[in-house]
């Protein structure tokens, strides 16, 4: 039986770093005899320049029905410069996360042995850093109603809404991911201000005895951004609402030397998405020059979560730590040295793991 993949390119460097991500795969499922079936689909800028809709109906049919979607990236900085632009495409991002029900957003901070001088953090405070942030991804301020203007229009408004059953659900998966990991749990809020975070550590509290093996800690989010860059080391599992954790994971992705080496995983209801955390780059958009590291970890943690393939992503990333080792970097993190093209970081790869 072949798995189905949703193939969601998007805009600027996308259609280069998701083709890296395809080429591992296929050298991946060769070795290890899967089949995989590609279908591509439209997305982001792109998609509103063909058929003016960032995230159309076509796609959203396409992914409800593959096993899962590896996605690249979407934004352009001419949507970006217009804030009247009455469709953006971050609204594809945004309509795709909420109909597939995507309410947990998997991001994974750690080091690389071989990319811990690229830290702008001193190496005995990043070294051995590795903690799970995992982000609601389809409630808070991103979707809360009302969001607008005023008629005289000097007045704007966001509306940060949270059930207390979209909490529990992400609560407790924090609870469960501690209890796979080193089973420590930290709750970012803002309790001391919002009401939204005074219902979290509400049901945080309530849910906390059903966990017994794990420890938890309640943690207001500007003492969470200090503690990222002057302990990583002290967390294991974080989690919290969207919008915290959209900024608190751009800070963490610093820690490993490069936002080109996170990826994510988006799981919920109908499917999950695997994408790299970072944006469509497009001063870089072309040139073959992007790291396709965080896609091709995306694409592990695709074989790994969606389909338990646990031999498979290791050996993606094994690939990855070898190509750091030996230098076949993107400019990114060449620090002078000679820097490789995507493409050529992307066949690297896939020798790798043909010859493996
Ligand atoms: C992310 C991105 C998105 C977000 C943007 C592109 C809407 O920053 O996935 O972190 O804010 O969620
Ligand atoms: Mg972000």
């Amino acid at each position: 039986m072949a798995y189905k993949i949703a193939v969601l390119p998007g805009d600027g460097i996308g259609p280069e770093i998701v083709a890296q991500a395809k080429k591992v795969c296929d050298a991946i499922t060769k070795k290890f005899g899967h089949e995989f079936e590609y279908t591509e689909a439209l997305v982001g800028a792109t998609a509103i320049d063909q058929v003016g809709d960032p995230y159309p109906a076509d796609t959203h049919e396409l992914c409800m029905n593959s096993d899962a979607v590896l996605f690249g990236a979407i934004g352009h900085p001419k949507f970006d410069n217009d804030p009247s632009a009455k469709v953006r495409p971050e609204q594809g991002l945004l309509k795709m996360r909420k109909t597939l029900g995507l309410y947990a957003n998997l991001r994974p901070v750690n080091t690389f042995k071989s990319l811990i001088h690229k830290s702008p953090l001193k190496t005995e405070l990043v070294d051995g850093a590795d903690f799970m942030c995992i982000r609601e991804l389809t409630g808070g301020i991103y979707f809360g109603r009302p969001q607008g203007r005023s008629e005289d229009g000097q007045t704007a408004y966001d509306s940060c809404v949270y059930t207390a059953e979209e909490i529990e659900r992400i609560i407790r998966l924090g609870f469960e991911y501690a209890g796979k990991r080193r089973k420590k749990l930290t709750i970012v809020d803002k309790a001391n201000v919002l009401a939204t975070s005074r219902l979290w550590r509400e049901i945080g509290q309530k849910v906390a005895p059903d966990y017994p093996d794990i420890e938890v800690e309640y943690m207001f989010v500007d003492n969470a951004a200090m503690q990222i860059i002057t302990w990583p080391k002290r967390f294991d599992v974080m989690v919290t609402e969207n919008m915290f954790g959209d900024i608190l994971t751009d800070e963490a992705s610093v820690i490993s030397g490069s936002m080109g080496m996170l990826p994510s995983a988006s799981i919920g209801v109908h499917t999950s998405v695997f994408e790299p955390i970072h944006g469509s780059y497009p001063q870089a958009a072309g040139k073959n020059i992007a790291n396709p590291c965080a896609t091709v970890l995306s694409a592990a943690m695709m074989f790994e979560y969606a389909f338990g393939m646990m031999k498979e992503g290791a050996l993606i990333r094994e690939a990855v730590d070898q190509s750091l080792e030996a230098g076949v970097v993107t400019e990114d993190i060449a620090d002078g040295k000679k820097a490789y093209s995507t493409s050529e970081v992307g066949d690297w790869l896939a020798e790798y793991i043909e010859k493996a």
